[in-house]
């Protein structure tokens, strides 16, 4: 997990009294950035998820007292709202959407084979339920006067084409084009939005992604993935950079793609 006990007594806390919601936040990049928002003082932290038993259990190892679970399939629009209310409701306020939910396709979807019942649904959690948590999350930030920050959680696929994914790689460009338009219109309410863009950590979606690898799989392809000698990407690496967006270290930056790949996008060959 991010952030050692050691490393953080001598750094300050970045988040300090706020509020943050997390979707996706029962595995992988979600949950490490839950851990970190927690150890950088966040008052609360809501994970929002459909896999309640993990989510559950995440809140718990994070504590209580500073972390709740609620179910929220952010495909669903009325389920959306319901979680931001909710929210707003018990802690008063909302400071920090980091809006990371996704999913991939099992199968390759080449634009040969595209499934577009497949597609729908990809489009369905990753477009449809991004733009949803970012209008909600905006509503409620400008309703309460809160200068707050918007995290989109995008990918590499997202600025360049790829051999499969057809579906993954449309709808990751999609999120781009969101944070772009929502931080032109929201900079007047003080409201910065932006996205993290990772290559390849190994989580559950990067296995299916691979068509079921398995963990160990997934770490290999990561260490082929990165160009940076030394440095295996994990998802504490995303953490970090969502941390660094969600706080005043990022200030003036709005509209910004954030690419965490260890200079993958810049290799010409
Ligand atoms: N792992 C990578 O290499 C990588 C690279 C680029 C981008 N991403 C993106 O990172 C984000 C997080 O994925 P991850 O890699 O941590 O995978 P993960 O599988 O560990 O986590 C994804 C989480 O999203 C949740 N989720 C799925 N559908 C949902 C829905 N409809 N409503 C609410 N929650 C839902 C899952 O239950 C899961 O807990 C995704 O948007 C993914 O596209 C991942």
């Amino acid at each position: 997990m991010s952030g050692s006990m050691h490393t953080l007594s001598l750094t300050p806390k970045k988040l300090e009294g706020k509020v943050a919601v997390i979707t996706g936040g029962a595995s992988g990049i979600g949950e490490a950035t839950a851990h970190l928002f927690a150890d950088h003082g966040a008052r609360m932290i809501v994970i929002a998820d459909i896999q309640d038993d993990l989510g559950q259990q995440v809140a718990k190892s994070i504590g209580t007292e500073k972390c709740m679970y609620m179910h929220c399939d952010v495909a669903n629009e009325d389920q959306v709202k319901a979680l931001v209310d909710s929210t707003v409701g018990t802690y008063g306020q909302l400071d920090i959407m980091f809006s990371n939910a996704g999913i991939v396709s099992a199968s390759p979807q080449t634009v040969l084979d595209l499934d577009l019942t497949t597609f729908d649904r990809v489009f369905a959690v990753n477009v449809r339920g991004m733009a949803a948590c970012v209008k909600h999350a905006a509503r409620v930030m400008i309703e309460k006067g809160v200068r707050g920050s918007i995290v989109c959680t995008a990918s590499v696929t997202g600025s360049r084409g790829g051999s499969r994914l057809t579906d993954y790689c449309m709808s990751k460009h999609a999120v781009i084009g969101l944070i772009r338009s929502a931080s032109t219109q929201l900079g007047v309410h003080g409201i910065r939005v932006n996205s993290v863009s990772p290559s390849a950590v190994a989580t559950p979606t990067l296995c299916r992604s691979f068509g079921g690898i398995d963990a160990e799989q997934a770490e290999n392809i990561c260490e082929r993935f990165s160009s940076l000698k030394g440095i295996v990407p994990k998802v504490n690496h995303v953490a970090d950079t969502v941390l660094f967006l969600a706080s005043e270290d990022s200030a003036f930056v709005s509209g910004h793609d954030l690419v965490v790949d260890g200079g993958l996008l810049s290799k010409m060959l």
